[in-house]
C-alpha cells in the first residue's frame, strides 16, 4: 500500500497533520469488492484509510460532508478526518477507527440498532444544507443491469409502484451488521458510500431482510418491531420493502455470484414463500 504521505489532500483536518508527523503501523481490514480498508495506528492515535478501486466512482466529497453533518446532528457515525487522492487517482477517505462488528448479536443489540436507525431517520430534509440534499433514481441506483433480468424487473416495478416511494430522509443505503461497529459500548455506523436522500422504509427493510436471511427470523423481527414501536410506519409497508430488498439480493446474486451459504438459502426460500408480495417462482433450487 502507498503511505499516507503520498495522498493528495482535497480537504483535511488538523488531525491528519498530526497523523502525518507520526510513525504509523498499517494493517489490512477485511473489505468488500469496491475498496481496500486499512487501519493506521501510532502510539497514541488511530484512524482508518479507505481507498476505492478505480472502477468504482464514489462521491467522496459528498460522503465527507455528509458524515460531518450527521455527526453534528448527533447521529453515531465515524469522524471524517480528510479525503483526497492516492497515486493513480484512487479516491481515499480517512476516518476515525471505530472498533469492530459484533460477533454475537443479542436481542438487546437488535433493539439498540433500531434506535440507531431511528436516530438517523429522524434527520429531516430541511435540516440539511441544500448541497447535501441529493437523490438518485431508486431503481437504476439499487438495481444494476435490471433490464437483463425481466422476471425480477416486472415484479419490482409493480412493488415499487405500490410502495409510494418517499425520498425525504437521509438513508445509509447499505445497513447491515458488518456496518455497525462497537467500541467501548458505543455503536458507530460506518461505510457511507451509498448515503443519499431516500425512503427510510427501504433502509430498515434492507437491514431486517439481511438479518432474517443471515441470522434468522427472530432477531429480524425484534429489530423491526422495536423500530415500528417508535415510528408511524406500518408493518405491511415494511414487508413490501422487504420483498423489494429480496429482489435486490436475487439480482446481486445473479450478477456477482456471491458466496453460497446453505442455511441462508434455505431461509431465503422460506422468506420468498411466506412474503405475500413475492412470487414463489423466485425460490432458488
Ligand atoms: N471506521 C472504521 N473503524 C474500524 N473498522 C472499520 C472502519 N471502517 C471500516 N472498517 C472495517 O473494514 C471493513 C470494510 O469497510 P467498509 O464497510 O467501509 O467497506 P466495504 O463494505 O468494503 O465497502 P463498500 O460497501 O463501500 O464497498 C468493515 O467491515 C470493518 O471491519
Ligand atoms: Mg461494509
Amino acid at each position: 500500500m502507498e503511505s499516507l504521505s503520498e495522498m493528495v489532500w482535497i480537504e483535511k483536518t488538523s488531525f491528519i497533520d498530526k497523523l502525518l508527523e507520526q510513525e504509523l503501523t498499517i494493517s489490512n481490514l477485511p473489505a468488500g469488492l469496491e475498496a481496500d480498508v486499512w487501519k493506521l495506528s501510532s502510539n497514541t492515535d488511530s484512524a482508518v484509510l479507505k481507498i476505492w478501486s478505480k472502477d468504482s466512482n464514489p462521491d467522496v466529497h459528498y460522503q465527507y460532508h455528509m458524515l460531518a453533518a450527521l455527526r453534528d446532528k448527533g447521529v453515531s457515525v465515524s469522524s471524517a478526518y480528510g479525503w483526497g487522492y492516492m497515486p493513480a487517482n484512487h479516491k481515499a477517505l480517512v476516518t476515525s477507527y471505530d472498533g469492530s462488528p459484533l460477533t454475537n448479536v443479542t436481542d438487546q443489540h437488535a433493539k439498540d440498532f433500531a434506535d440507531l436507525l431511528l436516530q438517523l431517520h429522524q434527520v429531516t430534509l430541511y435540516e440539511l444544507d441544500p448541497v447535501l440534499q441529493r437523490k438518485y433514481d431508486f431503481i437504476p441506483y439499487f438495481f444494476p443491469r435490471l433490464e437483463e433480468h425481466p422476471d425480477i424487473q416486472t415484479e419490482l416495478l409493480q412493488l415499487v409502484n405500490d410502495a409510494d416511494l418517499q425520498q425525504d430522509k437521509v438513508i445509509h443505503g447499505d445497513l447491515n451488521l458488518g456496518n455497525i461497529l462497537v467500541t467501548q459500548g458505543k455503536y458507530i455506523i460506518i461505510d457511507w458510500t451509498n448515503v443519499q436522500l431516500g425512503d427510510a422504509r427501504y433502509d430498515l427493510a434492507w437491514m431486517s431482510f439481511l438479518i432474517r436471511i443471515n441470522n434468522g427470523e427472530e432477531l429480524a423481527s425484534i429489530l423491526l418491531h422495536a423500530y415500528l414501536s417508535k415510528s408511524d410506519f406500518q408493518i405491511e409497508e415494511v414487508r413490501r420493502f422487504e420483498a423489494i430488498a429480496c429482489l435486490r439480493l436475487l439480482l446481486l446474486h445473479r450478477i456477482a455470484d456471491l458466496p453460497k451459504n446453505e442455511n441462508a438459502i434455505e431461509r431465503l426460500n422460506d422468506f420468498i414463500m411466506k412474503n405475500k408480495y413475492l412470487n414463489n417462482n423466485f425460490v432458488l433450487v
